[in-house]
């Protein structure tokens, strides 16, 4: 049974960045439910794929040092553990994994066009296609079966998983090993970073969750392993249950139990959740507005997906947060959707101008810290709501 816990109010497609100052936009009600069954968190309401992963797609891998490392470090993990003939991901962005690999070896899947533009051009086969099991079959017809199938933050964003699981057990090598990871249920609800939530999340893993899913498809983890990005992630490392070479690490024991101890299997853990939310929300609310009346400017650091969960739920506009600041080429001086905050173009200098740095993209808190030293030094301050809304 699905069991709402929270409601995060009218949202716009997060992604969606308005390349021009609209009064009206369409918006969709993100509420958030448990399955006391299956333990999964999702969201409500399915907005269909095609009007979310659109052919202008702005969301790029490889904006971050941290995301390039973290793809980096795992390819040679990969190669030197794994030693695949064939890696095919599902989800491959815009070749943040698949570049550490040969041409011969790595088949990218992609379904915006203009990402998948850019791994065909650097000269990957590259499917601008959705993931589904006709694909996985088309992909059959061409290859041997796949050793090894990655995807990281995708398989969340895809509503039926039971095709998802099917395609890709269908495609997988007997041996074959699959590895996905996606940002951790438990850190979400620690951290209380709702804004993990939008339309496209439609689900937030845990390792129980995921856990009794892989059952129907003879699938089961072999290994686990927390993760700091995207503010805090789960891989999964994955195989056959009749694959009996690999011996099943104490780690997922591990992070099962601790996600029990913190009560991931139990609806009550997410009402308490909830209250957290509507705290948060008052508490930075009242950061802003005190900053406001101090005529203080205030800038966003990031114009993440995520903040526009906040921007939206919190009903901040741009007398609180003037502009947002960001390196992809896709949202820079276009329009945070639903709150027409415009995002400019990101230079060292620009934060001169503002007296606080509300962080979009808390989850690259260390790296961004770390790129503006000079603001600090020169009094700036920065503004989080993760863990809880400070100053700091
Ligand atoms: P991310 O947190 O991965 O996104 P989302 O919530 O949309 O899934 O996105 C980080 C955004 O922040 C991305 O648009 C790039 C931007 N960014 C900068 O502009 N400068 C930086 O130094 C970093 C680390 C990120």
């Amino acid at each position: 049974m699905n069991k709402k816990f929270l409601d995060l109010g009218n949202q716009p497609l997060a992604n969606n960045y308005l390349s021009k100052f609209k009064k009206k936009q369409i918006k969709y009600k993100l509420k958030l439910f448990f399955n006391t069954k299956s333990k999964m968190v999702s969201i409500s309401k399915r907005i269909p794929s095609e009007m979310m992963f659109t052919n202008n797609y702005p969301y790029r891998s490889s904006m971050s040092k941290t995301m390039q490392n973290s793809f980096y470090e795992l390819s040679l993990e990969i190669k030197k553990k794994f030693k695949p003939k064939k890696i095919l991901e599902i989800g491959s962005n815009d070749g943040a994994l698949i570049k550490n690999f040969n041409k011969s070896e790595a088949i990218g899947i992609e379904p915006c066009r203009n990402l998948a533009q850019i791994t065909k051009k650097m000269g990957y086969v590259t499917y601008n296609n959705y993931w589904s099991h006709e694909l996985a079959k088309k992909i059959r017809l061409k290859n041997e079966k796949i050793d090894l199938i990655y995807s990281a933050n995708t398989l969340t964003h895809i509503s039926d998983l039971n095709e998802v699981f099917k395609s890709i057990s269908y495609l997988l090598s007997s041996n074959g090993i699959l590895i996905i990871e996606d940002p951790s249920l438990l850190e979400c609800i620690k951290k209380n970073s709702y804004d993990q939530f939008y339309n496209e999340h439609i689900y937030l893993f845990s390792a129980i969750s995921v856990n009794s899913l892989l059952k129907k498809f003879n699938l089961e983890i072999f290994n686990i392993k927390n993760l700091e990005t995207h503010g805090g992630s789960l891989r999964y490392y994955i195989k056959r249950v009749i694959n009996k070479k690999i011996t099943i690490s104490r780690n997922i024991k591990i992070q099962i139990k601790k996600e029990m101890i913190f009560g991931l299997h139990k609806f009550s853990t997410f009402k308490k959740f909830s209250q957290k939310v509507e705290k948060s929300k008052v508490k930075l609310l009242s950061i802003l507005n005190s900053l406001k009346n101090k005529k203080k400017l205030v800038l966003g650091y990031g114009a993440t997906a995520k903040a526009v969960t906040i921007l939206n739920y919190c009903n901040i506009n741009n007398d609180l947060i003037c502009n947002f600041v960001d390196t992809t080429p896709e949202k820079i001086n276009r329009y945070m959707p639903g709150k027409n905050i415009k995002i400019l173009k990101y230079n060292p200098k620009i934060l001169d101008k503002y007296h606080y740095v509300f962080l979009g993209a808390w989850n690259f808190k260390k790296e961004i810290l770390n790129k503006e030293k000079r603001f600090l030094k020169n009094g700036g301050k920065f503004i989080t709501h993760v863990p809880v809304p400070k100053i700091f």
